[in-house]
């Protein structure tokens, strides 16, 4: 089965083409630019910008794997969650697209996706298995019992964890996503330099918090500047993502102990982080657990996961209305 999968949820344009597990191509153009000096995505923008993108991608796309129009099995794309007029514009090519080629169309959950990305490259992982999903808009801990069905542990109170990168980077001056900002300047910085609060670390529920950890390094800065001392950049981004990824580590593995599941993925833009990758695979293998950490391209958003989150629920004999609606809000479970 050769599936297309479109996501254009936020600020990434992503077409894929995946043939039974195998990614045959996976591109991206990504808005970053566009949006950098506006220090976060701006909605209308992102739409007119998918609009541009997405036929060159698709082009493009089915060129790279080798295949026509006539080739492809069905059409998945992401109906959710995200911004409504970038899901529309996904939604409404993918629409066109399946109806004119007489094929299924797969609606698809933008989380599912992040989560499916692991067995794309894993195709030999099993379920049980417990998903830390991080993103720029999410952060949760999952229960997967079986493919395709979530539990949700627990989740963030405030803002997602991308988010709080995105912040704190963005204060003390770095580029937008700050995420890959921070994590490239705090590997030259010492982790236990400052001692910033792990947020709900020792509460025993599955949830996460951001905004004291945000406001507390806020003013910290400001405390120090006024105070004339010099802060030392590189050792600030290390300590912030210390206290984050502590948490995230702590928690998920602590799931998996409690629930008696031996695996672990880590999924969304946020398991991109280098530092949230290394402590998650050497504090799970000091405890016995597999952890998966998808590549990087598959981490933050693209068009493979969302082929191959609409390639399992076809096998399932599962297709979508022409007439789904886009669902900003859209839930995992
Ligand atoms: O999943 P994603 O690509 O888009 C959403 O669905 O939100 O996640 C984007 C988020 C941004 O907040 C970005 O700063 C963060 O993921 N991110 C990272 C890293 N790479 C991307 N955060 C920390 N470390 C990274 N290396
Ligand atoms: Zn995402």
């Amino acid at each position: 089965m050769i599936v297309l999968g479109i996501e254009t949820s936020c600020d990434e344009t992503g077409v894929a083409v995946v043939e039974d597990g195998h990614v045959r191509s996976n591109l991206l153009s990504s808005q970053t630019d566009l949006h950098a000096r506006f220090g976060g995505v701006v909605p209308e923008l992102a739409s007119r910008q998918h609009l541009v993108s997405l036929n060159i991608l698709l082009a493009q796309s089915l060129d790279d794997a080798g295949v026509g129009f006539a080739d492809l099995d069905a059409v998945a794309v992401t109906v959710g969650p995200g911004l409504i007029g970038a899901l529309l514009v996904g939604v409404s090519a993918a629409k066109a697209l399946a109806s004119v080629l007489d094929v299924p169309l797969i609606g698809v959950n933008h989380l599912e996706g992040h989560v499916e990305a692991a067995f794309l490259e894993r195709p030999d992982l099993t379920t049980p298995l417990i998903a830390l999903i991080v993103s720029g808009g999410h952060t949760m801990i999952a229960e997967v019992p079986e493919r395709g069905s979530y539990e949700i542990l627990g989740q963030t109170i405030d803002d997602a964890a991308g988010e709080a990168f995105d912040k704190i980077a963005r204060y003390i001056g770095l580029g937008f996503p700050g995420g890959p900002e921070i994590d490239r300047l705090a590997r030259a910085g010492n982790a236990s330099a400052y001692k910033f609060p792990r947020a709900k670390m020792s509460d025993d529920d599955y949830d996460f918090s951001y905004s004291g950890l945000k406001t507390a390094v806020i003013r910290w800065i400001r405390e120090r500047q006024d105070a004339g001392e010099e802060i030392d950049a590189a050792d600030l981004a290390a300590s912030f993502q210390e206290a984050v990824v502590d948490v995230q580590v702590a928690k998920t593995l602590r799931a998996a102990d409690e629930r008696g599941v031996k695996t672990v993925i880590i999924a969304g833009g946020v398991a991109a982080n280098s530092r949230l990758r290394e402590r998650m695979h050497g504090d799970g293998a000091r405890r016995g657990i597999d952890v998966v950490t998808p590549s990087l391209l598959l981490c933050t958003d693209n068009g493979a996961m969302i082929a191959a989150a609409g390639l399992r629920r076809l096998a399932n004999g599962e297709q979508t209305p022409f007439d789904v609606s886009v669902n900003p809000n859209l839930a995992l479970a």
